[in-house]
């Protein structure tokens, strides 16, 4: 018989594969009423095939629901053109990251990255910490528009419509390295809604819209023009809007003030690497790619090579990706159960991997999880 949901499993490299086994363990005892289907990605098939998404994981994937995502691990130029295979070498293949791959093959346009301070957590910076980051997921400063040295051409351009290139006449263009900040009206608007809605249906009072607009006036003035314009909609909800530096103090300061921040992309993955460290750091730390109709969950963590084959990392991170998965999914009772489960053991205390000071293994840990469903 058909099966409801097809998901893809990833599980990539080192711990990626502990954690995806962990997340396997529970999803069986939730009984969900998924096919689980295997997809090849990560280092092994960039050094075998040239490619660390291999085409026929992308076509795995259009036939899913939505898919989980291990870890991976990614090298340096040098290393990665060594590693590749000898009949591979020197034929033009360039590595390229197969997380950020998927975020543009299937327009994951929202990284959301919840950050919450279970009780009894000995790593919780402050207890009562609740929150979520929206963070844009295909442009700003990772659009990947960038040159060094700067061609002619560009910095003819750019010297025509920007006073400001003055500033820099007297720098050769090899020792010039331009990056830009590419915001659309589009881009800005979609993750600043779903951020809204997000807020609507969980009754926040405010949506924290954290940019720049005094220096960067033209790239975060437009995040402001389209927070403005989604926020006319939700006459319920405050729109606050705060700067990145500002609002990295704030969060360390006063954590419990915030409940759903949204930012441009290099903005959002500082912010959301600061808000993860407050509730546990990288064994905590889960994340969804999402479109309107796909999705990857993911922990935030890599591959740690340095723990791979032992079974000594924590699967939360892995476990709270999952329980995300199912809020996708809409399976609220499986989502419920499986966080009160993750929240009766990291409160019990008995069963703690490493960083929690303790000696279980990330198995035992997912049992542990498993058995209190
Ligand atoms: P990492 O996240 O793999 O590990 C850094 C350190 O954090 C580990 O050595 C360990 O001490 C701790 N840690 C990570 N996950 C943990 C867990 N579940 N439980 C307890 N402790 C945990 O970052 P690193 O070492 O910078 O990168 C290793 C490889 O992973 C690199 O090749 C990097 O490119 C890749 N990477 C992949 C990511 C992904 O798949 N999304 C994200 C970050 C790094
Ligand atoms: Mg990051």
């Amino acid at each position: 018989m058909s099966k409801k949901y097809r998901i893809a499993s990833m599980p990539g490299d080192g711990i990626g594969i502990e954690v995806m086994e962990a997340a396997r363990l529970v999803l069986d005892v939730l009984r969900l009423d998924a096919e689980y289907v295997h997809a090849d990605v990560g280092w092994e098939f960039w050094c075998r095939e040239g490619n660390p998404l291999p085409q026929r994981t992308v076509e795995t994937l259009k036939s899913c629901t939505c898919a989980l995502f291990g870890a991976i691990t990614s090298k340096p130029k040098e290393e990665a053109e060594r590693e590749l295979a000898p009949e591979l070498k020197g034929k033009g293949f360039s590595y390229r990251s197969p997380i950020v791959h998927l975020r543009q093959l299937f327009d994951l346009y929202i990284a959301l990255r919840p950050c919450k301070a279970y009780p009894g957590n000995p790593l919780n910076y402050r207890e009562d910490i609740n929150l979520v980051v929206f963070r844009e997921n295909t442009e700003g400063l990772y659009s990947g528009i960038e040159f060094h040295p700067v061609p002619g051409e560009v910095r003819a351009v750019l010297e025509k419509h920007g006073s400001q290139m003055r500033l820099f006449k007297n720098v050769p263009s090899e020792e010039m390295a331009i990056g830009l900040r590419v915001i659309t009206q589009k881009g800005g608007q979609r993750i600043i809604r779903a951020a809204f809605e997000y807020a609507q249906k969980g009754g926040y009072p405010k949506v924290t819209l954290v940019e720049k607009p005094n220096v960067l006036r033209e790239t975060s003035g437009l995040m402001i023009q389209e927070g403005k314009r989604v926020a006319s909609q939700f006459p319920d909800i405050q729109l606050e809007m705060t700067n990145i530096d500002a609002q990295m103090m704030w969060l360390l300061k006063n954590p419990r003030n915030y409940g759903v921040l949204v930012t441009s992309n290099l903005f959002g993955d500082i912010l959301s690497d600061l808000a993860s460290q407050l509730v546990g750091g990288l064994g905590f730390a889960c994340s969804g790619n999402l479109s309107d109709r796909f999705a990857v969950f993911e922990p935030v963590h890599g591959s740690a090579p340095k723990y791979a084959g032992l079974y000594k990392v924590n699967p939360m991170a892995m476990l709270l990706a999952v329980k995300m998965m199912l809020d996708w999914l809409k399976e609220k009772e499986k989502a419920a159960a499986l966080e009160s489960a993750i929240a009766a053991v990291i409160a019990d205390g008995r069963v703690r991997t490493y960083d929690l000071g303790g000696s279980s293994s990330t198995l035992e840990m997912a049992k542990t999880v498993a058995e209190r469903i």
